[in-house]
């Protein structure tokens, strides 16, 4: 058992090496200004092309521009095909918190929804390829959207604070959009995700290939105090409750569950070109599977969802890391 897990940690050591290795050649000063400034360049010759939006959409990308976070709701946003979405997600919801009473996913902190469920299901995960969401996500990135899919997690309240329920950053691009819907109410013991308002020293530097991962007493330790209102949002919610989230640019966590298991879908958004393309798509779909979900869709859906087939050659080049 411990040398099989020797051999895994290795096997993923070595398929993690041309991601750490492209991450090292970006991070590289010259190259990074030189990135950072044809990332300027694009946004402000889109700028003229961005879409025109209603006052709800407007007051999202204002929120994500102020706060990096927008609460709203599926009943506000009122986009087609939301019936089927929640019927579907909220049946497997339901299913995976049968299998979670049964005690199939003990020891196990965080359960995605396989790519099988999801391909049963083809609207859970085309329903952001909508106008208005791609719309808002261009509007705040400044940029044409991709759409990197979903993860739909099923997250056990054992009160553990690992992975993504520590404070960080995510890395894929330089600003990103992640659109959340809950799928039963949330509360403070349920899960919430965590948007931070404050930086600390570090908190703009990679530490190898993240920005530092904190639990809440080290970053209570770094920002020199506890963590007081006004810091951080709390985005407690009912059942439906939609946020939009830059976690690439704001410090954020899932609040560790304690009280009951939490379900929701995380719709996952960068630029068409991201700065590391290597860090993305850590769903579960094959990319054949991804061609069968883009089938069929609008132009605009379909260049959204198949952003990876239109990267430069350079970029396509470095396979994708292994969490
Ligand atoms: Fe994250």
């Amino acid at each position: 058992m411990k040398q099989t897990t020797l051999r895994y940690r290795a096997l993923r050591r070595i398929r993690s090496l041309p991601a750490e290795t492209a991450l090292r050649v970006l991070g590289i000063p010259a190259i990074s200004r030189r990135l950072s400034g044809a990332y300027e360049a694009a946004r402000a010759s889109h700028q003229p092309r961005l879409p025109q939006l209603s006052q709800l959409e407007m007051d999202i990308v204002a929120g994500l521009n102020t706060n990096g976070v927008h609460i709203t709701s599926l009943e506000k946003l009122g986009l087609p095909d939301t019936d089927a979405l929640w019927r579907s997600a909220t049946e497997i919801a339901a299913a995976y918190a049968l299998r979670a009473a049964n005690g199939e996913f003990d020891g196990e902190y965080t359960v995605q929804v396989g790519a099988d469920d999801m391909m049963r299901h083809p609207h859970i995960v085309r329903w952001p390829l909508n106008d208005r969401i791609l719309n808002i996500v261009e509007t705040y990135l400044g940029l044409p959207v991709a759409y990197d899919t979903l993860n739909f997690f099923y997250t056990v309240a054992d009160g553990r604070q690992i992975a993504a329920r520590r404070w960080h950053r995510d890395v894929e691009d330089w600003r990103m959009v992640k659109v959340v819907v809950y799928l039963h109410d949330v509360d403070m013991d349920t899960g919430p995700l965590e948007i931070l308002h404050r930086s600390f020293s570090g908190s703009d530097a990679l530490d190898g290939a993240n920005y530092p991962i904190l639990t809440q007493e080290m970053l209570e330790q770094r920002l020199g105090r506890t963590l007081e209102d006004g810091d951080v949002t709390t985005c407690t919610g009912r059942a439906g409750t939609v946020i939009f989230t830059d976690v690439a640019t704001h410090y954020h966590r899932g609040r560790p569950a304690s009280a009951r298991d939490r379900c929701a879908l995380f719709y996952n958004f960068f630029s068409r070109n991201p700065l590391r393309p290597f860090f993305c798509e850590r769903h579960v779909f094959s990319r054949e599977q991804l061609s069968e979900l883009a089938a069929g869709q609008a132009a605009r859906a379909r260049h959204c969802m198949l952003w990876r087939s239109n990267l430069p050659l350079l970029a396509r080049i470095v396979p994708t890391a292994p969490l």
